[in-house]
């Protein structure tokens, strides 16, 4: 098997007198997708943001290829090729798709004072960067807030491919899109496993995570609930972990006492 691109073991996060995150261990490997699933507030966002940059671990050890890390920066993890598509998208909704793909990173052409933005380049490039993700968009021209959330997200996808991210992390990128379009962002982590990459994708919904991914990490209050292969459980049994099985019984048997109260 491959050399893990992220080993994460027994990490742990508090903020002041809460604890976000408690002895919370996985791997990331190339080519494969590790889902991370929990309900609200269950330490998914916080882990990511570790592994991103924007917050350091205070308890257990963070591998990136092999090397313990601390990053004090989302600079940091982006420089040992860890993108992170946060949910919001920092987009600017009215500058165009193609100046979004490059935000920060234009081609120029002409030297020193000369230099001059190669807009065709720009356009061209991200137009093949999208066709070879299989994206077909119009217009590279229009403005990024007329996009679908689905198509914003697939862009940021294929920016991170392109600019060539090895870990890319997905926060709930499936969570405020419809059937149709949470398929096709599947689609694309699809695609980034297949060119390589390592995928943390972060989601509530077992449906979205199964398809696709090869290892799942459950979190409950901070807490591991649970780490699986995809060979170690099926979906019907994902849901029942992921919907806290007993606790739901109980909470049914609750509701029915209070009507009969
Ligand atoms: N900056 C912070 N300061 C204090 N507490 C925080 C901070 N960020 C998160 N928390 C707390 O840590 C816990 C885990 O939060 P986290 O955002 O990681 O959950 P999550 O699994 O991403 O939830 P959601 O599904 O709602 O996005 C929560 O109890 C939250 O209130
Ligand atoms: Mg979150």
């Amino acid at each position: 098997m491959s050399e893990p691109l992220i080993e994460v073991t027994g990490i742990g996060k508090t903020y002041g007198s809460v604890i976000a995150l408690r002895d919370v261990s996985t791997v990331v490997r190339p080519g494969e997708v590790t889902c991370v699933l929990g309900d609200n507030g269950a330490g998914k966002s916080t882990l990511i943001k570790i592994l991103a940059g924007v917050h350091q671990h205070d308890s257990g050890e963070f591998r990136v290829e092999g090397e313990p890390v601390r990053f004090t920066s989302p600079r940091d993890a982006l420089d040992r090729g860890i993108a992170t598509v946060y949910q919001d998208l920092a987009v600017v909704p009215l500058m165009s798709v193609w100046r979004n793909f490059f935000l920060g990173s234009e081609p120029t052409r002409g030297f020193g004072p000369f230099r001059l933005l190669d807009r065709r380049k720009g356009r061209t490039t991200t137009k093949r960067a999208l066709a070879d993700m299989g994206i077909d968009l119009r217009d590279v021209e229009q403005p990024v807030g007329t996009l679908s959330g689905g198509e914003r997200q697939c862009v940021a996808i294929a920016r991170a491919v392109y600019f060539g991210a090895k870990v890319l992390i997905l926060d709930e990128p499936t969570a405020a899109l419809g059937v149709k379009q949470a398929g096709v962002v599947l689609k694309y982590v699809a695609q980034a496993r297949d060119r390589g990459l390592g995928v943390v994708l972060i989601t509530h919904n077992p449906h979205h995570a199964y398809p696709v991914g090869d290892r799942f990490l459950l979190l409950k209050r901070g807490a591991a609930l649970g780490g699986y292969e995809k060979s170690e459980i099926d979906l019907p049994e994902l849901t029942r972990q992921m919907a806290g099985g007993a606790e739901l019984a109980a909470l049914e048997h609750e509701l029915r006492s209070m009507e009969s109260a």
